[in-house]
């Protein structure tokens, strides 16, 4: 399965902290947007990963993430001239997609919770069309909006709706099978001429190849939209990493617990970061499973 990371996109509702930086760069509380979407893939045990953004700011990601060989993983980088939606980015990324199956996932949505490893892992394994994931939310009009029927079923999705028939937000994590850029292909922009991911999302649904994952309560997808959202975001990690002591979208560490690198490799990074936080405790469990 390939990965995207959808990275563009004009942020002007961030302005001025966007003026001149892309808005997945922003840190959200110890580390850059980016890391939290990443991470996920990762997670998912995805290592071929193209990240999508603007002319102006594809570099800033380049010189942030490199050829990710030091996470044990393979990255490249492709532009979207043009915000033309979020589907887009399947056309953008269609050489890289190949014939293969592929997880989009937005730049800007950060996932957290218990089992994500293994929500991710079976989702993937038994995906046959696309797969979804829905979050219980207050404000659904602001979203993708999913419909499901009493066995959670799912029976229809809409677009920012008015009226949403239910409260049931579409995150932005997408799993497709190998039938998604001929999808993308095929739809029409909707009437802000934007290739709209929903208008994919439904082809697979009319096809009945669309499968619902409630993440449900107990999980933690966050906001990043509004300067207040991304200060919650920010505030939510460093509650979780300061109670626990644990990192959350820590790449080196995933890259090292997923197996993608070894115990002295994961060391070698601590090293780097030493005069942080981070660096000892990436030495520290690097050095717990054996390296130097
Ligand atoms: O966050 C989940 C929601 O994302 C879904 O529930 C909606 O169905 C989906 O349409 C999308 O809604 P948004 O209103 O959040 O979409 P927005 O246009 O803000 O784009 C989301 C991110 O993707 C944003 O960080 C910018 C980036 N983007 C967006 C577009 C349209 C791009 O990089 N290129 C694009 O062309």
């Amino acid at each position: 399965m390939k990965g995207i990371v959808l990275a563009g996109g004009s942020g002007t509702r961030l302005h001025p902290a966007t003026s001149v930086i892309s808005k997945q760069i922003l840190p959200v509380y110890n580390k850059p947007m980016i890391y939290y979407p990443l991470s996920v893939l990762m997670l998912g045990g995805i290592r071929e990963i193209q990240i999508i953004s603007t002319p102006q700011h594809i570099e800033l990601f380049q010189s942030l993430l490199g050829n990710g060989r030091h996470l044990g993983i393979e990255l490249d980088y492709a532009v979207q001239k043009e915000p033309a939606g979020i589907a887009d980015a399947l056309l953008v990324g269609a050489e890289h997609i190949g014939d293969d199956t592929c997880a989009l996932i937005l730049g800007d949505n950060i996932f957290h919770g218990p089992g994500l490893y293994t929500l991710l892992r079976d989702s993937i394994a038994r995906l046959d069309g696309c797969v979804l994931f829905g979050y219980p939310v207050k404000d659904p009009e602001r979203y993708g909006v999913a419909e499901v029927d009493a066995t959670g079923r799912l029976t229809d999705l809409v677009e920012k709706p008015v009226k949403p028939r239910s409260n049931l937000a579409v995150t932005g994590l997408y799993l497709y099978d190998d039938d998604v850029v001929d999808i993308a292909k095929n739809i029409r922009p909707s009437p802000r001429g934007e290739l709209e991911i929903t208008d994919v999302n439904r082809v697979y649904l009319e096809r009945g190849r669309a499968e619902l994952v409630n993440l449900g309560r107990g999980f933690a997808w966050l906001d990043t939209g509004t300067h207040d959202s991304l200060l919650r975001a920010a505030q939510y990690v460093q509650v979780l990493e300061e109670r626990q002591g644990v990192w959350i979208a820590g790449l080196e560490e995933i890259a090292f617990r997923m197996g993608f690198i070894d115990a002295e490799a994961c060391h070698g990074l601590g090293e780097r970061l030493s005069r942080t936080e981070y660096g000892s405790y990436l030495m520290e469990i690097a050095g717990r499973e054996g390296a130097p």
